[in-house]
């Protein structure tokens, strides 16, 4: 093979698309028939989610947890339990889906935005800190792509401050920090499974805690704040929708769950493997992992360093000319940015709640999170291991990248 760029005419580093697979098979086929074979397909009266619950719960060593129909609403679910008032503030990170932000405005809190950092891409707990203020509540961290945030840092101001935290693990189901998974380290863990997720059925959600009031909030929460073993006329004790998870969906739930460790593993392997291949390239750097942190690559994250003699656009265009698929920028702007609503703070009607509670002065706009745009600038995502790759796949991906790397360099 030459090292002439395929953008420049030379031979592709991959001309064959690469290896993928069918995340679901006979196991949740087989827990499907069960439940139609049931008859019930409503959590209450069906088994699935409650197994789906239990498994994903002791995994996590969690009292509690509640399945729910999306990880927006398993979100949802962690913010009902810390419940705020309107106005109060909730400091999460603005590299995120809107599913992270959604619950917070939809219970009457305000999100704040913490800076990222440039090399982990996550929330940088100096400036969570920074943004505290009398009507902070609640800090909830992101662990963008699979890597785990700084769960030190975020535990010992959230200490200080006497503040709980919320986990977005949609991105990191399995993650570990210090031999600890992310979702138990704060006082809420959130989930997705929804279809691209580590695992999935389709959409759905789980939020685990070993806080008892919490769980007992949340549960009440996820389904309309019934409280079912009640006898006699009927007592909601909480506000709140409806999230429940339907058995169907339960059925696959449970049947990945039982495949969740293998599905880590091999793509851990595989994302580690990459990460070594691409430990001294130049100019393009996968997202740092702070030590003692296990990745989980929902997606490979990497920043195209400020000196390199190449724009991240021009990299991932000549990294697709390799045969290599590859995004620039992910979401582009700070997910604030990206919500006209959001941005103009007028989500209900005519009116600015939740902003009118809340203290004055908040903004979101260009000047709100400076550092995460340049973040946003620099980063690039070329197609990430998955546990269906062969180790040939990723060493194809590692060399289209160095060519790349040093072939624009
Ligand atoms: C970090 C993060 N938070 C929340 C969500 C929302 O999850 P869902 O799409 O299952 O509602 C997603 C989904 O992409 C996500 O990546």
């Amino acid at each position: 093979m030459s090292d002439k760029l395929a953008i420049h005419g030379g031979e592709p580093v991959r001309t064959r698309p690469f290896t993928s697979g069918n995340k679901v098979g006979k196991e949740e086929l087989k827990e499907l028939i069960d439940v139609i074979d049931s008859g019930a397909m409503n959590r209450w009266g069906g088994t699935k989610v409650v197994a789906f619950e239990e498994e994903f719960g002791a995994i996590h060593g969690a009292q509690h947890a509640i399945a729910s129909t999306s990880g927006t609403a398993a979100i949802h679910i962690g913010v009902g339990m810390v419940n705020p008032s309107p106005g109060d503030e909730i400091i999460t990170g603005p590299i995120t889906d809107i599913g992270s932000i959604v619950p917070i405005l939809y219970q009457g809190a305000i999100p704040i935005f913490a800076e990222c950092d440039a090399e982990t891409l996550n929330m940088d707990p100096a400036d969570i800190e920074a943004k505290i203020s009398d009507r902070t509540v609640a800090i909830m961290a992101i662990h963008l792509f699979g890597n785990p945030c700084d769960m030190d840092a975020i535990m010992d101001i959230a200490a200080r401050h006497d503040l709980p935290v919320i986990e977005d693990c949609s991105q990191a189901h399995l993650s570990e920090h210090d031999g600890r998974l992310v979702g138990t380290i704060g006082d809420i863990g959130c989930f997705s499974l929804q279809q691209s997720k580590h695992i999935t059925c389709g959409d759905g959600g789980i939020t685990i805690t070993n806080n008892e009031e919490y769980g007992i909030r949340g549960r009440l929460f996820m389904d309309k704040g019934w409280h079912r073993a009640q006898y006699g006329p009927r007592v909601y004790e909480v506000f709140g929708p409806n999230y429940r998870m339907n058995d169907l969906s339960g059925a696959v739930a449970v049947a990945q769950t039982r495949k969740l460790r293998d599905i880590i593993a091999l793509r851990r392997a595989r994302g580690d493997l990459l990460c070594e291949l691409l430990a001294d390239n130049p100019h393009v750097r996968p997202q740092r992992l702070l030590d003692g942190c296990k990745h989980t690559y929902w997606q490979f994250g990497m920043r195209v360093e400020d000196d390199a003699p190449f724009a991240p656009e021009d990299f991932a265009k000549a990294l697709v000319a390799e045969g290599v698929s590859c995004g620039a920028h992910y979401i582009g702007r700070p997910i604030f940015l990206c919500h006209e609503a959001v941005r103009n703070q007028r989500l209900f009607g005519d009116s600015r709640y939740p902003f009118d509670r809340g203290r004055e002065g908040i903004v979101y706009d260009d000047s709100t999170c400076p550092r995460t745009q340049h973040v946003l600038d620099r980063m690039v995502q070329p197609v990430c291991p998955t546990q269906f790759m062969p180790e040939e796949d990723i060493h194809d991906i590692g060399r289209a990248i160095r060519k790349v790397s040093e072939g624009l360099g």
